[in-house]
């Protein structure tokens, strides 16, 4: 009935009657409804239509949110405004037990406004990086600092394969897989809860790269929020190698190898190394015996990159 009052009043307030504009299910049981802040109702049903049948437990359903009690019976309105709506909507039977449950996420419809994550000046909110051209690479990014978010989902795929490639988790190691005719991705979210660490499964680091990885972080506040991030790079964009193994030093002659996690063969894969010493500790030495413990740190700088092909 409100529904309906609400609908017919809607050509005079000029607002939109189909809030919200979407809905999918992120994840069995996880269910986003993508909303653009008027307005809106969402149906929720506890059991399918072929399970009641059997039962016929309707009446005594009872639908909790977050715990609450909300109401009865075998549907629920999830009334939506702003951003608020989201939940765990949970629905029992008349001893309690839990007979279905549906986490509702809400997602604002193109807005600028970014919530959970937060952007670095001249960067984007997500930050990749490869040591190697394995087809291994992390993305790490900072959380905004009135929110705690979560990982909600993860997917990673080639950008020609961004229609057609399948995601899940395994709950029990908590890998995310994407696959595709391609493809194949596996993500987990490392122990800081603030990257994720990827491998392409099937990347060749022998071969010219021709897809951009594109991937995409869903965050989720304890709120029901959710929002999505994305970032398209080619790994050959994103390499930088770790740091050079140093193996002997003096004031005159520095000796390094490598970094460990670098790609061999050598010669396929080379680093270009640019070195200088900072040379002020001479002048040091003269001025004050106090300053002469200075030269003891003298500094050499050692920069490194992936040698032009
Ligand atoms: C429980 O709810 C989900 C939606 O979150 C629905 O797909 C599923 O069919 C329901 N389970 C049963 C047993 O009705
Ligand atoms: C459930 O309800 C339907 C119709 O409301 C009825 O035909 C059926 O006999 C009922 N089943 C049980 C087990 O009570
Ligand atoms: C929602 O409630 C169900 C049933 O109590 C529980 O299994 C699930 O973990 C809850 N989900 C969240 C996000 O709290
Ligand atoms: C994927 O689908 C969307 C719309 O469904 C379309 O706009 C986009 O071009 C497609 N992308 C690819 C790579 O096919
Ligand atoms: C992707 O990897 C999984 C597990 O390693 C494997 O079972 C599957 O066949 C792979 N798919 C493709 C397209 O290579
Ligand atoms: C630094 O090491 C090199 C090579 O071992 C050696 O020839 C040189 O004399 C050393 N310089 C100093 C100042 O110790
Ligand atoms: C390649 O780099 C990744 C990090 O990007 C690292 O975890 C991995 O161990 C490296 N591979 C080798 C062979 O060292």
């Amino acid at each position: 009935m409100n529904l309906f009052v609400f609908c017919v009043f809607c050509p005079f307030l000029r607002v939109s009657c189909s809030n919200p504009l979407s809905h999918w299910t992120l994840l069995p049981n996880v269910l986003v409804l993508e909303v653009d802040g008027t307005w809106g109702d969402h149906q929720l049903s506890c059991l399918a239509e072929d399970s009641l049948h059997r039962d016929n437990q309707t009446r005594d359903i009872v639908w909790r949110k977050n715990g609450e009690e909300e109401a009865h019976g075998n549907s629920y309105q999830v009334r939506l405004v702003e951003s608020l709506g989201g939940g765990n909507y949970t629905c029992h039977s008349k001893d309690w037990s839990v007979l279905n449950h549906t986490e509702v996420l809400i997602m604002q419809h193109q807005t600028n406004r970014r919530r959970i994550l937060e952007k670095p000046e001249q960067e984007d909110y997500l930050k990749c990086s490869a040591q190697n051209y394995s087809g291994e690479f992390h993305c790490s990014w900072t959380w905004h600092t009135s929110r705690v978010g979560k990982v909600a989902f993860i997917k990673a795929r080639h950008v020609s394969d961004d229609n057609s490639t399948l995601c899940s988790v395994d709950a029990s190691t908590q890998q995310w897989m994407c696959s595709s005719a391609h493809g194949n991705f596996t993500c987990s979210v490392d122990k800081s809860g603030n990257s994720i660490s990827c491998q392409d499964k099937q990347h060749c680091p022998f071969a010219e790269e021709s897809q951009q990885i594109h991937v995409t972080v869903y965050v989720k506040t304890s709120q029901f929020l959710l929002e999505s991030y994305s970032k398209l790079f080619f790994l050959s964009e994103i390499v930088k190698p770790d740091k050079v193994r140093i193996w002997k030093v003096n004031t005159t002659v520095v000796e390094w190898s490598y970094p460990s996690s670098w790609n061999t063969p050598y010669s396929y894969f080379p680093l270009t190394f640019q070195t200088f010493q900072l040379t002020l500790c001479k002048t040091f030495h003269m001025i004050t015996s106090a300053l002469s413990l200075l030269c003891k740190f003298c500094c050499w700088f050692i920069f490194i990159k992936p040698a032009e092909f």
